[in-house]
Parts: structure tokens; C-alpha cells; sequence
């Protein structure tokens, strides 16, 4: 007799926590056991606006209550509403609405090769972008792009943050250049606002698209509406997704003036992009973060880790505002030490680099919390 293996109806994509979650609070989670955890990880850096605001949950309802869809065969108020908002957060020009991080990656990168008709792209060491085909192209992560490596665009890929490598760059022949303004999924890496001046001036230069995959530095979550304003350049095109309409998928293209003049109607689309419930639940977050100072919150929160983890198992604090990374040896341990605490952190491609990205509202007893718990960690593994 033959056993036959039995395949599970949700398909295992990744090893999720040893517990199933029902509902969520603010900067907490709720487990099936009614068990809180301190949510650090937000989600993978998705709700900036803690978890079920009552201002983002009332925007949802009325909005479901009133038009729960129509594609962009209609006008729809909300919409235009949303698309002049996020415009003026970003001090973009334009919007285009799509539902991920992946598609708005996609389509920035099309559009690149659309306007320019060049056939090559540019990125960084480190840099992760998605997982469709033009983002794959441009993702340094060659387990998820080898299998592909055939169908995959030409892209020249130079050292971050690297000056030198940048002045000797060709970029002559290259579409556009996509940067993660802080790489997240390569250990939080930074770099300086010289290196991106240099970067806008060559593609000035040479008539390269230079983009910005703002997916987990926007939303305020530097301190500023996106990393274009805290580094102080302003890119071609912003990529936005994950805490833009907090927890709703939305992905947005965010571009100048000069690219969308150049762009015709049919040049992109999409049926979901800029539905009513994700147009609703991004003016409520915009809303939330503006008015209720989340910026400003998000970099005193960011100050008080730093200076109160300096010393402990941690031994540098990376990152910008709330988009940090813990940096110990034993890394792996401290964050079995967190779970054990209720606290969920997230881990990194580097194996040393624990990340940081909770809702910019996190409370300070979330951060006592997990202050309290990465010094007990020293005291029990001596
Ligand atoms: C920087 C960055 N870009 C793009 C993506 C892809 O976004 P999505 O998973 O919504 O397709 C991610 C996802 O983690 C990301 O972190």
C-alpha cells in the first residue's frame, strides 16, 4: 500500500511563529491562547499606524459601507483624493496605484526602460526588490533569482554607498538605477547623503531614471514622509507598498512631473491598483501620521534604543529612525531569548543583524519591555 504524503491546503511558504494569531492592538498581537507579544517586527514592516487604528478600521467601514470597488474605469473621489495626498507627503508630482511592493518595483523599472529605451538596468550589492521578473533582475539574492537567471534583464550591479565604484560606473547605456535607500534584508545598511547626491548627479548625468525603493523607508518611518527628504534628494521615481495604507495592500509609483508627462494612458494598469479600500485606509494612515506627530515619535523612540542599548549583547544599533538592526554574535539566541519574552523581532540576510521595524506609535512600555529583556539576556547567558 502506498502512503501518499498530504500536501496542506495553504501552501508552506515560510516558517511562520509557533502560534497562530487572532487579533492585534496597537503595537501588540494577540495569540489563540489571548497571550500579548510586542510587535517589533510590525507585520515585516507593514503597519505603521500600530495594528486596527481606530481612525484606519473607520475609514475602512464607511468606505466598504458606501463603494466597496470599481477599477480605474471610473473616477472615484477617494482616489483623487488619495493620489493628491500621497503626492504631497512624498513631494512626488504624480501617482500610479498597484497592490504590492514587487509591482511597483515592476512597473517603475518599465517604465525606465519604456522612456529611455535603453536595455539595461543598474543596482546594489545587497539590494532586494521582489520577486517578479524585472524586480528578480535587480535583487541580489541568488537563491530566488538563479533559477531565473536566463530570463532575467542585464543589470550592472555595483558596490552601496561605494563613491569610487560610482565615479567609474558606465551608465551610458543604463535605463534606471534602483537603491534601497536603507538595505533592510542585507542587515540594515546605510549609507551617506554624499553618496546619493553623487548618484542623483549621475544620472543627471547621463539621462538614468534613478529610483527609489522606498517599500520599507517610507510612511514616515525615518522620521520623514519618505528617505527622498531625509537624504535630501529627490529621485525620479518613488516605489512605495508594505505601511502605505497600514496593512491594506497598496503599492504606489510615485514620479516627477517630467516622467509622468512622458508616460501615455495604457502605458501601465492595473484592475485593483487604487481601489476604494485601499485609497480609503491610505488617507487615514496619512492622516494618523501627520497628526498625531508618528514622525517625530518614530525618531525619539529610535534615540531612547540607541542610548539605552548601548552596552548590553547588542553592539551597534544600525539603521534610522524605526527601521534599526540590532547587531550582536549571538544574535540567534537573543532572539529565541525575545520570543520567550512575548517580544517579535525580525532576523536579516546577515546572521548577526536583528531588525527592528515596529509601528511608529510603539508605546514605551513596548520599549521597556524589550530594553529590559535584551539586558536580562546578558544576566541568563553569561
Ligand atoms: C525593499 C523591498 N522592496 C520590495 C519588496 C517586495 O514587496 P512585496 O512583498 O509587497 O512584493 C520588499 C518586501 O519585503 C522589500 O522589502
Amino acid at each position: 500500500m502506498t502512503t501518499v504524503s498530504p500536501i496542506p491546503a495553504l501552501l508552506p511558504t515560510y516558517a511562520p511563529y509557533p502560534f497562530p494569531l487572532i487579533r492585534g492592538e496597537g503595537d501588540r498581537v494577540f495569540d489563540n491562547q489571548g497571550q500579548a507579544w510586542w510587535d517589533f517586527y510590525g507585520g515585516h514592516c507593514v503597519c505603521v499606524t500600530g495594528h486596527s487604528h481606530p481612525t484606519v478600521v473607520k475609514a475602512l467601514a464607511a468606505q466598504a459601507g458606501s463603494l466597496l470597488f470599481y477599477s480605474a474605469a471610473a473616477a472615484l473621489p477617494v482616489r483623487d483624493r488619495a493620489a493628491t495626498q500621497i503626492t504631497a507627503f512624498a513631494g512626488m508630482d504624480s501617482a500610479f496605484f498597484c497592490n504590492s511592493g514587487a509591482e511597483a518595483n515592476e512597473n517603475a523599472l518599465k517604465v525606465a526602460l519604456l522612456l529611455t529605451g535603453r536595455k539595461k538596468l543598474a543596482a546594489f550589492e545587497g539590494g532586494w526588490h521582489g520577486r517578479t521578473l524585472l524586480a528578480l533582475s535587480v535583487t541580489d539574492d541568488p537563491k530566488i533569482t538563479e533559477p531565473f537567471a536566463d530570463q532575467l534583464v542585464p543589470t550592472l550591479r555595483l558596490p552601496f554607498g561605494d563613491l569610487a565604484a560610482l565615479a567609474s560606473a558606465d551608465f551610458s547605456d543604463i535605463a534606471g538605477v534602483i537603491v534601497e535607500p536603507i538595505q533592510s534584508m542585507a542587515g540594515i545598511k546605510t549609507t551617506s547623503r554624499q553618496w546619493f547626491k553623487a548618484l542623483r548627479t549621475k544620472c543627471n548625468a547621463t539621462g538614468t531614471l534613478l529610483i527609489f525603493d522606498e517599500i520599507q523607508t517610507g510612511m514616515g518611518r525615518l522620521g520623514t514622509p519618505f528617505a527622498a527628504q531625509f537624504y535630501g534628494v529627490r529621485p525620479d521615481l518613488i516605489t512605495s507598498a508594505k505601511g502605505l495604507a497600514s496593512g491594506v495592500p497598496m503599492g504606489a509609483l510615485l514620479m516627477t512631473a517630467a516622467v509622468a508627462s512622458k508616460l501615455k494612458g495604457g502605458d501601465l494598469g492595473s484592475t485593483f491598483g487604487g481601489g476604494p479600500l485601499a485609497c480609503a485606509a491610505l488617507l487615514a494612515t496619512v492622516e494618523v501620521i501627520t497628526s498625531e506627530g508618528l514622525m517625530g515619535k518614530a525618531a525619539a523612540a529610535a534615540a531612547h534604543l540607541r542610548q539605552e542599548l548601548t552596552g548590553s549583547v547588542v553592539t551597534e544599533v544600525l539603521g534610522e529612525g524605526l527601521l534599526l538592526g540590532l547587531r550582536s554574535v549571538h544574535s540567534a539566541a537573543l532572539k529565541k531569548h525575545l520570543l520567550s519574552r512575548n517580544i517579535l523581532v525580525g532576523g536579516s540576510g546577515d546572521p548577526t543583524v536583528l531588525r527592528l521595524m515596529p509601528p511608529l506609535n510603539v508605546s514605551g512600555e513596548a520599549l521597556l519591555a524589550l530594553i529590559a529583556a535584551i539586558h536580562s539576556f546578558v544576566l541568563e547567558h553569561p
